[in-house]
């Protein structure tokens, strides 16, 4: 965590959530995070709740005027069209998004998203003005033999052309080593420092020194309260992006306060 950076937390719901747990959660985390719904408090740490899509919008709804972001899970590749069950980036903006997943692990793995997809819909979110959290990191494969930081570089380098054409800070990172995802099994603080200086130092090399002062780039893979302070205490580690421990309210809201606390001092 640097002084500099707003600390974000982003919860990935995945394919989970009913739509009265989603109503649960924002009713419980209007109880345990108040000062999100109050305008007139500063939250120290930016959130955004990343829904199933068909949920979005009506989350939104619920949020109304409350100082938590916004998010999708994916979007579209192309701009609108004829792409039978797809939504475009022009849609999610319509609908109020701010934040969109994009190149997650999970899309990468089991729908074949290739480097030329994650770019397509990396370029399709920043031309709408949706703030991109862009996810890279190795398998366990990879990590077993040192391959992680060139494995990461490369899905940078895939991304580089497009990541250029837009302004400094408009893109989160999020480094996710695919061993940790919903594993319980997390990357020790200092493997998480290590990758998100390795981003940072791409960004400064790549493209300017404001995008690598600017951008913020987070850790995902196990977050849970027990370890996010271990993570945020980090310099380079501006914030988590979370699945499991996002679920539930209680949880997700135990994490915000206790970074909102650590940023406080
Ligand atoms: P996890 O998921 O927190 O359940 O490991 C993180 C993610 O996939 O973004």
């Amino acid at each position: 965590m640097n002084a500099n950076r707003i600390p974000l937390l982003a919860a990935n719901w995945k394919q989970n959530q009913l739509w009265e747990d989603c109503e649960q959660f924002v009713s419980e985390l209007k109880d345990m995070c108040p000062g999100y719904f109050n305008q007139d408090e500063d939250p120290a740490v930016d959130i955004v709740l990343c829904p199933p899509s068909v949920y979005v919008s009506l989350v939104g709804n619920l949020l109304d005027t409350a100082h938590v972001y916004l998010g999708a899970q994916n979007t579209g590749q192309f701009p609108p069209g004829a792409y039978t069950g797809e939504s475009s980036a022009e849609m999610l903006s319509d609908i109020g998004c701010d934040f969109c997943i994009v190149g997650h692990s999970e899309r990468r793995a089991l729908f074949g998203e290739t480097d030329e997809i994650v770019t397509a819909k990396l370029e399709q979110l920043l031309a709408n003005d949706i703030v991109p959290i862009l996810c890279v990191g190795e398998s366990l494969e990879m990590r077993k033999e040192g391959r992680a930081e060139s494995l990461v570089l490369r899905q940078l380098d895939a991304v580089r052309d497009v990541v250029a054409k837009f302004d400094p800070g408009e893109i989160v990172f999020a480094y996710e080593p695919i061993w940790a995802i919903g594993t319980g099994e997390n990357a020790e603080p200092e493997d998480a420092q290590k990758m998100t200086f390795c981003i940072r130092d791409w960004l400064l090399r790549n493209i300017s020194e404001d995008s690598a002062q600017a951008s913020l780039l987070l850790y995902g893979g196990s977050v849970k309260p027990a370890n996010i302070l271990d993570y945020m205490a980090m310099e380079d580690v501006d914030g988590a992006l979370i699945g499991g421990a996002s679920l539930q309210a209680a949880s997700f809201g135990e994490m915000v306060n206790k970074c909102k606390q650590a940023r406080l001092g």
